[in-house]
C-alpha cells in the first residue's frame, strides 16, 4: 500500500492550456514525444492518445513522486513509455548527444498542484511545514539551507532578481537578525520574519506578503533559470525538422528566456544591418507558431485559478522542406 501522500488522485494536477498545447504540438501516430515535465502526467495523457497507440512517450520529472503517475499512465496506454528520472537541463543535452531525436517537446515549467499542495515538501507559505522546497529530494541544498547560510546581501539579490520583491534587503537582514537566535527550520517561521520585515501597509496587498520569497527561493534551490537555458538548445538539437516544442512558463523571468531564445533562433542572418550581403549564412532555425503568447481563456481560468499566470509559446523546427 502506498503512503497517503503518493496516493495518486485524477484531480492532483490539473493540466494548464491543455488543448491548445496539443493543438501546438499536433502529435501524429507513429511520433516520438518528449513531455520533460511530466509530473501527474495530465499532458503527456492526452500527447499519447493522440498517439493513437503507435509512438514513443519519453517522460522526464527530478521528482520521484512522478514515478507513481507514470506507472499508471504506462498501464493505461498502447505508446511504448520511458521515465527518466532527472534534471531537464542535464537529461535533454544526454538524449541530444546520444542522438536521440523528436518530432514534439513539451515543457509545463515550475512546480505542480502536488508539490505546492503537499505541506510537507515546503513550498507553500500557506502551510507550516520543513523549509525544503526541493523538487528533487536527494539534492543537496534545500530552502532551509540558503535561508540559514547566505549572506543579506546575497539573500537580497534572489529575493529581488528572482522575487522582485521591493523589501528586499529589508527581508534578508531580519532573516539574518532571526537566525543569529535560532536557524529557520520551518516555512512558518520565515512567513512571521517575512511579515515582520516589511510595512504594515504592504502586508496587505498585492498577494500574500511572502510569496515573492518563496518563489525566489524556489528559483534559487532549484536552479530553475539555468535549467531552462540549458533545456532549450538541447530540446532544438533533438526535434526533427518540422518538429514541435511548447513551453509553458509561469513568471515573467521564465518567460523572458522562452521568447529570447524563439526570437534568436527565428531569425536567420545575424550580419550588422548595414552589411550589402550576407556573410554569416545563419538559417532560422524555428518559426513561431504565433505571435504572441497564448494565455487561458476565461472558462480555464474559472475551472482552475492556478492558470491565471500561465504563458504558451511554442515554434516548429525549420528544415521539413528540404528532409
Ligand atoms: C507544472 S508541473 C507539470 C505538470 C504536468 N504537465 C501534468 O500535466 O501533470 C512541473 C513538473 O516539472 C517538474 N520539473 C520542474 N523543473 C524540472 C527540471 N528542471 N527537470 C525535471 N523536472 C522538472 C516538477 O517536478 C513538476 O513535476
Amino acid at each position: 500500500m502506498l503512503p497517503n501522500v503518493l496516493q495518486p488522485k485524477e484531480a492532483d494536477h490539473v493540466p494548464v492550456l491543455a488543448q491548445e498545447v496539443r493543438e501546438c504540438l499536433a502529435v501524429e501516430p507513429g511520433e516520438t514525444v518528449v513531455d520533460a515535465t511530466f509530473g501527474a502526467g495530465g499532458h503527456a495523457a492526452l500527447l499519447a492518445a493522440d498517439l493513437r497507440g503507435k509512438g514513443k512517450l519519453i517522460a522526464i520529472d527530478r521528482d520521484p513522486t512522478a514515478r507513481t503517475y507514470f506507472e499508471q499512465l504506462a498501464k493505461r496506454t498502447l505508446v511504448n513509455v520511458r521515465l527518466l528520472r532527472g534534471d531537464f537541463g542535464v537529461v535533454l543535452p544526454q538524449l541530444a548527444g546520444n542522438g536521440v531525436h523528436a518530432d514534439a517537446i513539451l515543457l509545463d515549467l515550475g512546480v505542480s498542484s502536488m508539490q505546492l499542495d503537499r505541506p510537507e515538501r515546503g513550498f507553500s507559505y500557506a502551510a507550516d511545514a520543513p523549509l525544503d522546497m526541493r523538487m528533487d529530494p536527494t539534492q543537496d541544498i534545500s530552502a532551509r539551507d540558503v535561508v540559514n547560510t547566505w549572506a543579506d546581501r546575497d539573500l537580497a539579490t534572489i529575493f529581488r532578481r528572482y522575487g522582485e520583491e521591493r523589501y528586499a534587503k529589508q527581508i534578508a537582514r531580519a532573516i539574518v537578525r532571526r537566525r543569529r537566535e535560532q536557524p529557520f527550520e520551518r516555512t512558518g517561521e520565515l512567513v512571521d520574519t517575512i511579515k515582520a520585515a516589511i510595512p504594515a501597509p504592504a502586508r496587505f496587498g498585492d498577494g500574500h506578503p511572502a510569496k515573492r520569497v518563496f518563489q525566489a527561493l524556489r528559483i534559487e534551490v532549484n536552479g530553475e533559470l539555468d535549467a531552462l537555458a540549458n533545456a532549450l538548445p538541447a530540446a532544438l538539437e533533438m526535434l526533427r525538422p518540422g518538429g514541435r516544442l511548447a513551453v509553458i512558463s509561469f513568471h515573467s523571468l521564465e518567460d523572458r528566456i522562452v521568447k529570447r531564445f524563439l526570437r534568436d533562433r527565428e531569425r536567420g542572418c545575424t550580419c550588422p544591418p548595414d552589411f550589402p550581403v550576407c556573410v554569416c549564412g545563419h538559417e532560422p532555425e524555428l518559426r513561431a507558431l504565433q505571435r504572441r503568447p497564448i494565455r487561458p481563456g476565461q472558462a480555464e481560468l474559472a475551472a482552475n485559478p492556478r492558470a491565471g499566470s500561465a504563458r504558451l509559446r511554442a515554434a516548429m523546427k525549420t528544415g521539413a522542406e528540404e528532409a
